[in-house]
């Protein structure tokens, strides 16, 4: 298959285009919200946010890793995270904040959900997900492009970035011990998000 196809045509341009308007507006939008959170709370939950674009090249990878022929038609249909922003929060309740103020908005219509805080993956992975669908300016007509957005706490994000890391040694299978360390390293995670989300709690007491 020649992927070059897909990489140098216009209408992939037109895309790859329409992806980075989405990202910008989604970016600056979720700064608003966050800021007229802190306003009317006077606290801010998050701790930082990061963002990023898959390449065309990663997301060529992705749709053979998944089976699917190489077209513009199943990027749209299988590839949900063309658009990644990762919010890293304090505390687990501040995942729940972001989570309502993204719902709350008129900005964006959600398309799924997925609460691995509450249903953590089988490698022991822990996070908020949510397809929010963007609309852009286009062509003097209203699109809706899809992102992913990932809630986190910075003890989730830290061993997320590990898992990612120690996971990426091995391509093939992962060996069962290894697999099973960073499950329990996993529950030392949430255990210590509950212990410091107590703690902030009771914290609160002494003012
Ligand atoms: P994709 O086809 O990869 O998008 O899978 P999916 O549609 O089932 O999405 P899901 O929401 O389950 O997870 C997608 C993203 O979550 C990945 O790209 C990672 O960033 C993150 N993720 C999911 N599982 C794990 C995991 O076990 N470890 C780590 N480190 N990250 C994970
Ligand atoms: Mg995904």
């Amino acid at each position: 298959m020649n992927y070059n196809i897909l990489l140098d045509s216009e209408e992939t341009q037109k895309i790859m285009l329409k992806y980075n308007l989405a990202l910008d507006l989604l970016e600056t939008q979720l700064n608003m919200l966050i800021k007229e959170f802190e306003f009317k709370n006077k606290y801010n939950p998050v701790e930082h946010i990061k963002s990023r674009l898959k390449s065309e090249k990663s997301a060529i990878e992705k749709l053979k890793r998944k089976g699917y022929e190489l077209s513009i038609n199943n990027l749209n249909l299988h590839i949900h995270d063309m658009i990644g922003v990762r919010i890293v929060c304090s505390f687990i309740s501040d995942v729940y904040d972001i989570v309502k103020i993204i719902k709350n908005s008129k900005q964006f219509k959600i398309k799924s959900e997925k609460d691995y805080i509450e249903n953590p993956k089988d490698t022991g992975y822990i996070s908020y997900h949510m397809i929010v669908l963007v609309p852009i300016y286009f062509d003097d007509n209203i699109e809706y492009v899809e992102a992913e957005i990932q809630i986190r706490t910075v003890a989730m994000d830290f061993w997320a970035s590990l898992d990612h890391k120690i996971q990426y040694k091995f391509p093939k299978n992962i060996p069962k011990e290894v697999k099973e360390e960073l499950f329990n390293c996993s529950l030392v995670i949430q255990a210590l998000d509950k212990k410091m989300y107590e703690l902030n709690q009771n914290v609160r007491n002494y003012d």
